[in-house]
């Protein structure tokens, strides 16, 4: 959301609050910063547990738990008796499982998140982890079956951290090695990147916390999905061999988890502070980073299909204010030829800001009819924004019926005295449906259905402020003017709050407000030596005591209370439920319902769905924006990152405002991040409210950069098409960082600011201002051809180091691993639906051996549940390319053209399907070997030969 802070931080507090001064870093540098707060907590007089009573199971073991001595109630009241349950689930899953016995804690009921099936077999004995215990005090510790006596990769016998299992407090910890390589735990913009930081010697280190909230992504705090998972990526000096594990925690419970290397430590740490719940831990054994991540995937629910279409370009603003300025961007984007696929409207679209409506003026319901009809006979597609919040009714007088239907089914969350809970969005005051609510989805459904059917016939949703947002402080309409829809903060824009700032090196004040790279001929680019990132990791400054509505122990939630800018805890939904426990499972949850909802509204389609909050298990219905980003070089970076988290959150769909959210935009960062989106999953423009605009023509230079690399992305649909059916089908990870694919190489570790669009498409853009090149590192020390995209030349690497790559504006570095074969559509157009209607091409880089492997998934596009398919496979070996054809869908655009890569010396003689033909060439510089008109029909086996 765009909170008080956030939009005053714009304008005049930006140097207090979102660019801190060194003299808060300083009060950083020598205390563990998580030490330093009204956080920290002595559990040392906690007594622990006793195991005992402990039988064998089918699937594994199971035992009690009593607690060892007189309760410690650290914050909260010691559960004295506990039931472990240890489950050997499958060969590479091993679930450990430890609950009050009387089973009072609140635990994800299986509607909301369904468990995997129980084991068909015992893996008892064979699976690849092992689970181990001390009886008292209790701990227990898990190991790779083949590394009996290895470092264990959980292992809680750190008894300087006691385990305690409170009501309102659960505590454990494991023991990690030493500044070891953590990815995930989220959501977060992390300062350290992607690798998690684990500090050193009892300063800094992560306190992630789990606690869904809405705030303009700050750095190194809880922001809006919270996904307790991680993988660890273990590297043996000895063998130079590494081994990936994953550990998943299934707790909705507001949360710390803290990774830390206490002073002087041989080992540094994990640790876990609960506000409730039970400890339900899972481990994956890995041993590739793709292969945690998938075995993650099967225990939450692999990511829906998406449609085709969801890859075209996506444009948005906070701003379009009505049709005509709506549909007159869409007009400027074909005038340009710079690709639209989708057009969405922000809350412009809505009556006083109210879900579920159109403005009768700017955005009527016929009109809207006309124009998303207009789009479709375009091939194009509309996306309106769905709030989480539903606006209270004003007075007896206002009509407005998603809010007196929802009240009569009594779908709305409420106050412990049986009132409604009221809290602050856009509209003014609001209420928030309750998605445990019995009638919650029939009505939700039906709010929508309507919806659609008054105009707003769109063919997907955003879903936005789902954490559950609130500008004020808990149940703070109780008692108030309901009518009063003043907000506590200015809109952007609005006298008082201009929107002033720009990216880093862009000075306003001397080049004036347009944003252009020159004014008068003059460039406006101001930094002599590089820039320094502007915004810097918050020290926490905690809210003093807990309040009523929280419990003893303080998460450290950025924003202080957990009731502060959101639903008070003690907030009542269905069947007793508070929101202390269920916070977390609100914006998951309202993207399931909107799911089941788009199921009946546009049956028999893939849905298209982006949710800022997300949990375990979300990617199944929706995929995720990565929210309020600002329009700096330094956000562009923080891109990347972003996008690796989500891989292994099983949200696979995603991307980041594009040319940045918060700010001004400027050319040049406009035009290198046009160009690093066109990688993404999810590939969306967006821009705040009154800021200058950045759609893609509104510079000649961002609409070239745009096109050539939008030129590269549906070339590249068939690869990014597969590579997301993998992933709804076996749950691997479309976009990977480099060790994913290269997991031996140390120096990679820690790289983000490249990635890997699959095995085979290696990206390195520019996310610098004023760059004429970028140091980029290529995997495989030497023993792998990297070839550019464009020239098709084989780079010249340094091994285990960065080789710098010309990258003039316009120009973003991709290279094609060798080895590779990808299906190209030959002809990229302006849609999606008339790119797919083009032929097809098949782009081979052959290995030095001279083989080459890859396959295709083609189907209709848009058809849920998938129907036919083909799969195409491509190996090529010995002067041969074959294409196998297998599954009943019915290809009809032909292969025309085929390209080889590393064709040591021109041949003799080419042979498609076994007769000699004349339709090829020879390009002697980069080897390539070019067999064009060959007209193949791809639902038979197909052969090319160079002799
Ligand atoms: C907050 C969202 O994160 C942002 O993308 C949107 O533009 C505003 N809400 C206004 O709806």
């Amino acid at each position: 959301m765009i909170t008080a802070a956030v939009i005053l931080g714009l304008l005049l507090l930006a140097p207090a609050i979102w660019f801190q001064s060194d003299l808060l870093s300083g009060y950083v540098r020598n205390i563990p910063w998580f030490l330093n707060t009204k956080h920290s907590l002595d559990t040392s007089s906690c007594p622990g547990y006793t195991l005992s009573s402990l039988s064998e199971t089918y699937s594994g073991l199971t035992a009690q738990l009593s607690l060892s001595g007189n309760a410690c109630n650290a914050f909260g009241h010691d559960i004295a008796n506990l039931t472990i349950d240890v489950k050997y689930e499958t060969e590479t899953r091993l679930h450990v499982n430890i609950f009050d016995t009387d089973q009072r804690q609140f635990i994800i009921p299986e509607s909301v998140i369904k468990r995997p099936e129980s084991p068909s077999a015992s893996y008892a004995q064979s699976s690849d982890l092992e689970f181990n215990y001390d009886a008292s005090p209790f701990a227990f510790w898990i190991t790779r079956r083949s590394e009996a006596h290895g470092t264990p990769i959980f292992d809680t016998r750190d008894h300087s951290v006691p385990f305690v299992f409170e009501d309102r407090y659960l505590q454990v910890a494991s023991i990690l090695p030493l500044d070891t390589n953590i990815y995930g735990l989220g959501e977060v913009v992390s300062s350290s990147g992607f690798r998690r930081d684990m500090g050193s010697n009892g300063s800094d280190g992560t306190i992630q916390t789990m606690w869904t909230r809405d705030d303009a992504d700050p750095l190194d705090e809880n922001i809006y999905g919270s996904h307790p998972v991680y993988m660890e990526h273990r590297f043996d000096e000895k063998t130079q061999k590494s081994q990936s594990h994953g550990v998943f925690l299934l707790s909705a419970a507001g949360a710390d988890i803290l990774l830390s290397t206490p002073p002087g430590a041989k080992n540094s740490r994990i640790e876990y502070r609960l506000l409730g719940g039970t400890l339900d831990f899972y481990f994956f054994s890995g041993p590739t980073p793709q292969k945690v991540i998938e075995q993650y995937g099967a225990v939450v629910g692999l990511p829906g299909w998406q449609p085709a279409w969801a890859f075209g370009f996506q444009l948005c603003r906070w701003g379009y204010h009505n049709i005509d300025e709506t549909r007159e961007t869409v007009r400027r984007m074909r005038e340009a030829s710079v690709p639209l696929e989708v057009i969405w409207n922000d809350i412009d679209l809505y009556h006083d800001v109210r879900d579920f409506t159109t403005d009768p003026t700017s955005f009527p319901g016929d009109e809207m009819r006309a124009f998303i009809r207009e789009l479709k006979s375009n091939h194009q597609h509309y996306i309106p924004i769905l709030d989480g919040a539903i606006a209270h009714q004003v007075n007896d007088t206002d009509v407005y019926d998603p809010y007196t239907s929802g009240v009569e089914k009594g779908v709305f969350i409420m106050n412990p005295d049986g009132s409604e809970h009221i809290g602050q969005v856009w509209p003014g005051f609001t209420v928030f449906p309750d998605w445990f609510g019995e009638h919650t989805q029939a009505w939700w459904t039906d709010a929508l259905t309507n919806w659609s059917q008054h105009g707003v016939e769109f063919s997907g949703i955003w879903l936005d402020m789902n954490e559950a947002s609130s500008f004020c402080e808990g149940s703070c309409g109780t008692g108030a003017n309901l009518s009063d829809s003043k907000l506590p903060f200015l809109l952007p824009g609005a006298p008082g709050n201009p929107i002033s700032g720009y990216p880093e090196c862009y000075n306003s004040t001397v080049s004036g407000p347009s944003g252009n790279i020159t004014v008068d001929g003059i460039s406006t680019h101001a930094c002599d030596d590089g820039y320094q990132p502007k915004v810097k990791r918050r020290v926490f400054s905690v809210e003093s005591g807990a309040d009523a509505d929280e419990p003893p122990y303080s998460i450290h939630n950025g924003n202080g209370k957990l009731s502060a800018r959101g639903l008070a805890s003690n907030g009542v939904h269905a069947g007793g439920l508070t929101e202390l426990d269920v916070h977390n499972l609100w914006g998951m949850m309202s993207s399931k319902a909107t799911h089941v909802a788009m199921g009946s509204i546009l049956p028999g389609e893939r849905q298209f769905m982006i949710s800022r909050a997300t949990f375990p298990s979300s990617g199944r219905y929706t995929g995720h924006w990565l929210g309020d980003n600002f329009s700096l070089w330094q956000y562009m970076h923080y891109d990347i990152q972003g996008i690796l988290q989500f891989q292994i959150f099983q949200v696979p769909f995603v991307g980041a405002d594009t040319c940045g959210f918060i700010g001004n935009t400027d050319e040049e960062l406009c035009n290198r991040w046009m160009q690093l989106s066109a990688f993404a999953p999810f590939y969306r423009n967006h821009n705040i409210k009154a800021a200058i605009g950045q759609e893609p023509y509104r510079w000649d230079s961002v609409a070239s950069a745009s096109r050539n690399a939008m030129a590269i992305r549906y070339a590249l649909l068939p690869y990014w098409y597969t590579l997301f059916a993998n992933a709804s089908t076996i749950g691997t990870p479309p976009v990977r960082a480099l060790f994913f694919e290269f997991p031996d190489e140390p120096e990679l570790f820690a790289v983000d600011r490249q990635f890997l669009v699959g095995r085979d498409i290696l990206v390195t853009p520019v996310l610098t201002p004023g760059a004429e090149s970028v140091d980029g590192i290529f995997p495989g020390r030497n023993s792998v051809i990297w070839r550019d995209w464009y020239t098709h030349g084989i780079v010249d690497t340094n091994s285990g180091s960065y080789t710098t790559l010309a990258a003039p504006l316009g120009h973003i570095n991709v290279h094609i691993r060798e080895g590779s074969a990808i299906l190209l559509h030959a002809q990229p157009a302006y849609t999606i639906a008339e790119t797919r209607e083009g032929p097809y091409s098949l782009l081979i880089s052959l290995s030095a051996e001279g083989r080459a492997f890859g396959t295709a998934y083609i189907d209709d596009g848009i058809s849920s549940p998938p129907g036919p398919n083909k799969i195409l496979t491509f190996s090529v070996l010995d002067g041969q390319a074959r294409i196998h054809a297998d599954g009943p869908f019915d290809v009809a655009q032909k292969l025309q053209e085929i390209a080889v890569l590393g064709v040591g010396r021109k041949p003799t003689k080419v042979l498609l399907e076994g007769k000699a033909t004349k339709n090829w060439m020879y390009i002697e510089r980069t080897q390539e070997l070019i067999a064009n008109g060959v007209d193949g029909d791809l639902n038979r086996p197909l052969s090319l030969v160079w002799l």
